[in-house]
């Protein structure tokens, strides 16, 4: 039977009491068990999240700059702010739920732009590398896009020259990523830039992961090739605070190059008993929380916090793809840009990736499943330098297993992911 609402309420005590044991068959993160879901930065700025959050919880971001001139203050800023990482000069923007709300909005530009630049186009197409994220695809069916994937180079960034032969006379858009999440690495972005400005097409840069990570990362001295507005052929940048932004969950941003690209995001409506409404967003009602936390937290962090926290993140991803490099018949896919890895078995042909992906989930560890190339990926969080040393002896003896044993994937084991 369904429960039914509680006839009486009962003391908080004792509900907070129930709901924490309902975590108890929840991936252990903060361990380090995780492979994505969780980019933790710290108990200190955890507690910087959850107060500045319920400082403006009940704000409505629907209300920016008009009932809630707090609420834009702090937006504007944040947009600055990422306008300055990623060299946006003349970038304007906004915060969203997530990376998905960002793509979807910055699709609904482009699609838009489109209808006004290209008129003659009645079947827009969006030409992306294969390993762009699904929301694309998702996106897409929202709005009547069709996306096109293009397989992806040998060093599993986009392949430029293949997208390009992709494009036909509905082509409005090519999408790049910085970095994917499959492999961790930056398309080539500059190679898409000239070439959208050879065609004329929108181009959107999903930087949803390293958008406000990779900045740091350069500056510690990684390579990461340009992806951002210096190349002048951008034309949007989704970028995630609650990933590697370190905001509260509910929080990416979206920015264009300039202010006639963004006209295209909002959603304008007249034809109802109120008169205009207009909102860039796609729900109405936005989370004051998510906006004063993001806000928040790249003040409390402001740029040397973030230098500190990726040097220490870079530093615990290069141990472990060392790690994972010295145990036998396991390579490291890629050369990651940022905080994601893609790993599994070197012999592809007699080696089940994904035999070392079920041993893995049977040990307890959440890690993301990969089917090209069959094996395994993550992303790295500050919990991993606790769970490292068990992480890398857990796949070592895993491999060892499925290698000796001729060991192949259960295709009915349960998916983590
Ligand atoms: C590259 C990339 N783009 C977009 C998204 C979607 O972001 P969100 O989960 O915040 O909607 C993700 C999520 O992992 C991602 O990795």
């Amino acid at each position: 039977m369904r429960p039914a609402l509680p006839e009486h309420g009962r003391p908080w005590a004792e509900i907070k009491d129930e709901m924490s044991g309902f975590s108890t068959n929840d991936v252990k993160w903060r361990e380090g068990r995780h492979a994505f879901h969780v980019w933790y930065g710290g108990d200190d700025i955890f507690e910087v999240q959850r107060e500045s959050y319920a400082m403006y919880m009940q704000e409505n971001g629907g209300g920016a700059g008009k009932t809630f001139k707090s609420l834009k203050i702090m937006e504007d800023a944040v947009i600055d702010y990422a306008a300055g990482l990623l060299q946006g000069k003349t970038a304007v923007g906004h915060i969203t739920s997530g990376g998905s709300e960002s793509i979807f909005v910055a699709l609904k530009a482009a699609r838009d732009w489109a209808r006004k630049h290209k008129p003659e186009i009645t079947s827009p197409e969006v030409v992306i590398p294969f390993s762009g994220h699904p929301t694309f695809n998702r996106a897409a069916e929202y709005l009547g896009l069709t996306i096109v994937r293009v397989p992806v180079a040998t060093d599993l960034r986009g392949d430029v020259p293949a997208m390009e032969a992709a494009i036909t006379a509905n082509t409005i858009a090519l999408v790049g990523s910085a970095v994917c999440f499959p492999y961790g690495v930056v398309d080539p972005i500059s190679d898409l830039s000239a070439l959208a400005q050879r065609k004329n097409l929108w181009l959107h840069v999903d930087a949803c992961i390293a958008g406000l990570q990779a900045p740091f990362a350069r500056e510690l001295g990684y390579e990461v090739p340009d992806f951002d507005f210096s190349l002048p052929g951008v034309s949007s940048i989704s970028a995630d605070m609650h990933k590697y932004g370190f905001g509260a969950k509910g929080s990416s941003l979206v920015l264009y190059a300039n202010a006639e690209l963004a006209s295209f995001q909002p959603f304008n409506f007249y034809d109802w008993p109120l008169g205009q409404f207009s909102n860039p967003n796609v729900a109405s009602t936005r989370p004051g929380g998510s906006i004063a936390s993001s806000y928040a937290v790249m003040n409390y962090l402001g740029h040397d916090g973030y230098l500190a926290l990726n040097k220490r993140l870079m530093n615990l991803r290069d141990e472990i793809m060392a790690g994972i490099n010295a145990i036998p018949g396991l390579t490291i896919n890629s050369t990651p840009h940022s905080l994601i890895i893609s790993f599994g078995p070197s012999d592809q042909e007699n080696v089940d990736g994904l035999a070392i992906y079920d041993e893995m989930a049977k040990r307890d560890w959440y890690l993301g499943r990969s089917y090209q190339p069959r094996g395994m990926m993550m992303g790295i969080s500050l919990p991993h330098e606790l769970s490292k040393a068990k992480l890398l002896a857990d796949l070592a003896e895993c491999t060892e297993q499925v290698i000796r044993t001729h060991q192949k994937s259960d295709p009915n084991a349960p998916l983590t992911y």
